[in-house]
Order: structure tokens, then C-alpha cells, then sequence
């Protein structure tokens, strides 16, 4: 259900401007309020009259409709959802987010948003197979821009096939559903009446009032691991450092930002039947956070006193009657993979260390795809490389099967 949810449909121009309207149905009908914004080049499809009578609001499409600017104007419009869909989305108008070029209403919208945007792509397949589309789709989509198809399919002009036609509303809806509203309670799965508990994103470690030590670490494999226990199932803690990306549907979030406070929210979500640390902790800390400001002077460059983080993995894994059934760490390397991974499985009382080498030239840490090592006692698999929504997938069944045997 989609009850309270504020949606922003953004139609660009394209054949697929009729699919649109039946999309505002289907989203009205699962209690979500729809407002939409149109493109000169939609209105030559489909009618502001028509998709305003789905909407039940009117439809905003002109920049300078100083009325419009006056009651909501087109920060406030786009700050007011939370979500903005972009379907029909064109090429032409994925170009232009790509470029951050704003020079109509919808292209405002999308450039002053701060919340996550689904494109539904929709264009001819040659054109979604020109390299420049395929980079400007790469580029946009990560953590805040997700898509939704294009499907495989024959195209309005005769003749045509491929990738190109957009997702079907359903699809889309199942897309919307799955970026803002939490899966419904104790869908039976295996995981049902489980507790998985995760940790995930960076942390933050204090030096002064505006400055801290951090890493690259995204938080995209943490959350996809959070968001595939929950499709299991399980009720899921996911205690999360500093991310941009939104939290995962149907999962309980608990914000932290320093080590130290990622371990007491770790401590108090237990008991757990499962436990996956994927967070990116940062080892250290500063000895002593400055109260103040640290300034330039005379007495020269500061010093830095590190002192060691707390191990929250170990000092989960290694705990006498805290421990969860199956404990699952990750091994961040920039080398000698396998070797550390299986030392810090000793190390840590983990049962499995999921491994990937992080070196920059792989692109994995940020990136939305993976390829991991998956050590356990039993050996070493080296998983092909997929989407990281995927490799959680494939850990959780894995972590449903360790909890079962
Ligand atoms: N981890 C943790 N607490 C820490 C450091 C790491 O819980 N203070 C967890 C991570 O979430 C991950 C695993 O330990 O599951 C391995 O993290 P990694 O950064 O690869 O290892 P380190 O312990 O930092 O070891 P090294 O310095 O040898 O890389």
C-alpha cells in the first residue's frame, strides 16, 4: 500500500505518455497522492486535462505560471513529494539530468530535488542503445536515481524491437512500492519470526566540531542485505552510519555515526538470530575531540592521536552468550584477498567473511555491482559478479540455510 505516500509524476513526451495515466490509476487506488508535471512535448500525447482528473489536482507544467510559482513554486513542488517518477522518461530528458540542464518546469523540478527520482525509460531501442543515452542513464543512477526497465519489446514504430518500451504501470508501481513503502508485516518467508540484525555505511569519527576522520563506503551492499532480509521475511535492525541512500523498505533503521555508538545500538537490537556487519568501520579514532575549532597558528600543524575502534564484529562473534546463530563479516582488501579474509574469519568468530577487493580500479566501493569471495570453513566460492542487490540475495539464502542447519 502506498497510503500517505506523496508521489511526483514527471511526464515527458513520448508514445508511452498513455501508459502514464493508467500508472496515476493504479497509484491513487493503493492511497498514494499523485501530482504531476507535464513537458510542453507530453502535452502533445496526452491531455493536462485527462492525467488532472486521474490526479484529482492540477497539472503543473509552465515555469513562469507566476500563480503556481506564487502558492508552491517548483523547489517546493519538488521538496513536497517523497518520490518524483519520471515516466515517460526520454531520452531528452535523461540527457538533460545527466547535464543538470533545467530549462522547463519538469527539468527545474528534477535539478532542485533533494529526494530519490525513478526513471521509467521509454524511447526508441536504437536511441536507448546509443552510447550517449547508456552513459547518461550510468552516470545518473546510483544513490539517489533508480530506474525501472526499459522491457524488451516491439516498439510503436513497425518494424522495431528491443529494449525500449517502458515498464508496464504495474511494474512501476512494484518499483514505487519497493523505494517508499515498508513490505507488508510477517510476509511468510524463510526468515519469518527471524531477527536479522545489520550494519552498514560508514563511520563518521569526530577531530573537531566540523571535521571527521571516514571512508568511500556507500552503504549500497549493507542496505541491499538489510532490504533482502526483509523480502525473507525477517524483521530486520539495520543500524546504519552517515548514508545518502534512502533506508530500505520494510526494515527498522537506527542512525549512528561513530564506531563506538554503532556498537552500543548493535549491542541493544540483540538478541539476533542473524548478524551481518557490513559496515565499513573506521579502525581509529581521535584520542581526544577537540571542543573547538581546530585553527592555524603558531603552534603549527595539529597532531593526530589515534587510538584503536572497538571490533564489532569480533566482539560480537567472540561473545559468550550474545552471539547470534550465524555471524557474517565482510573483508575490505586492497590485497592478499583470500589470506586475510580467512584470518579475519578466526579472528573475528565469524562463520562466513564475505571478501572483495576494494582497490579503486575495481570500482566496488560506491559502485552498484560486486564481486565477492564467499569464505567460510568449508572453503572458498568465488561468486561471479553481479549487482550488489543480487550478491544480498544470494547471502541471505545462504544465512537462512547456515540458521536451518
Ligand atoms: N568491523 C567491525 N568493527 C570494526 C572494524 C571492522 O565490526 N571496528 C567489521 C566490518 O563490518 C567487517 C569486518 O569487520 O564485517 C572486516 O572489516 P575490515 O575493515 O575488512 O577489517 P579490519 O578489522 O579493519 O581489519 P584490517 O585492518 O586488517 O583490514
Amino acid at each position: 500500500m502506498l497510503a500517505d505516500k506523496r508521489i511526483l509524476l514527471v511526464m515527458s513526451g513520448g508514445i508511452a505518455a498513455y501508459k502514464a495515466l493508467e500508472l496515476i490509476r493504479r497509484l491513487k487506488e493503493r492511497g498514494a497522492s499523485v501530482r504531476v508535471v507535464m513537458t510542453k512535448a507530453a502535452e502533445e500525447f496526452v491531455t493536462p486535462l485527462s492525467a488532472g482528473a486521474l490526479s484529482g489536482d492540477r497539472v503543473y507544467s509552465d515555469l513562469f505560471d507566476l500563480t503556481a510559482e506564487h502558492d508552491i513554486g517548483h523547489i517546493k513542488l519538488s521538496r513536497d513529494a517523497d518520490l518524483i517518477v519520471v515516466a515517460p522518461a526520454t531520452a531528452n530528458i535523461i540527457a538533460k539530468m545527466a547535464a543538470g540542464i533545467a530549462d522547463d518546469l519538469a527539468t527545474n523540478v528534477l535539478l532542485a530535488t533533494d529526494k530519490p527520482i525513478l526513471l521509467a525509460p521509454a524511447m526508441n531501442p536504437r536511441m536507448w542503445a546509443n552510447a550517449a543515452t547508456q552513459r547518461n542513464v550510468a552516470w545518473l543512477k546510483g544513490e539517489r536515481v533508480f530506474t525501472v526497465g526499459p522491457n524488451v519489446g516491439s516498439m510503436a514504430e513497425r518494424g522495431e524491437f528491443g529494449p525500449g518500451r517502458m515498464a508496464e504501470p504495474m511494474e512501476i508501481v512494484a518499483a514505487i512500492e519497493a523505494l517508499v513503502a515498508p513490505a507488508p508485516d510477517a510476509a511468510p518467508g524463510p526468515l519469518s519470526g527471524r531477527h536479522v540484525l545489520v550494519t552498514s555505511g560508514p563511520t563518521h569519527e569526530p577531530i573537531d566540531p566540523v571535521r571527521f576522520l571516514a571512508n568511500r563506503s556507500s552503504g549500497k551492499q549493507g542496505h541491499a542485505v538489510a532490504a533482502a532480509a526483509a523480502r525473507l521475511g525477517a524483521r530486520v535492525t539495520l543500524v546504519s552510519g552517515p548514508v545518502t541512500i534512502p533506508d530500505p523498505a520494510g526494515v527498522s533503521v537506527v542512525r549512528v555515526e561513530t564506531a563506538r555508538q554503532m556498537l552500543a545500538a548493535v549491542e541493544a537490537a540483540l538478541p539476533a538470530d542473524i548478524a551481518i556487519f557490513a559496515a565499513a568501520v573506521a579502525d581509529w579514532r581521535v584520542a581526544t575531540e577537540a571542543e573547538e575549532k581546530l585553527k592555524k597558528g603558531p603552534a603549527g600543524v595539529p597532531q593526530l592521536n589515534l587510538v584503536e575502534n572497538p571490533d564489532i564484529l569480533a566482539s560480537i562473534g567472540r561473545h559468550p552468550s550474545l552471539r547470534p546463530k550465524v555471524v557474517i563479516g565482510f573483508a575490505a582488501e586492497t590485497e592478499n584477498l583470500v589470506a586475510n579474509a580467512s584470518a579475519k574469519l578466526q579472528r573475528k568468530g565469524a562463520d562466513v567473511i564475505v571478501a572483495n577487493d576494494v582497490s579503486p580500479e575495481t570500482g566496488i566501493m560506491g559502485g552498484d555491482r560486486n564481486h565477492v569471495r564467499f569464505v567460510s570453513a568449508t572453503g572458498v566460492e568465488d561468486w561471479p559478479e553481479a549487482d550488489k542487490a543480487a550478491v544480498a540475495a544470494e547471502i541471505l539464502a545462504r544465512a537462512a540455510r547456515l540458521l536451518a542447519g
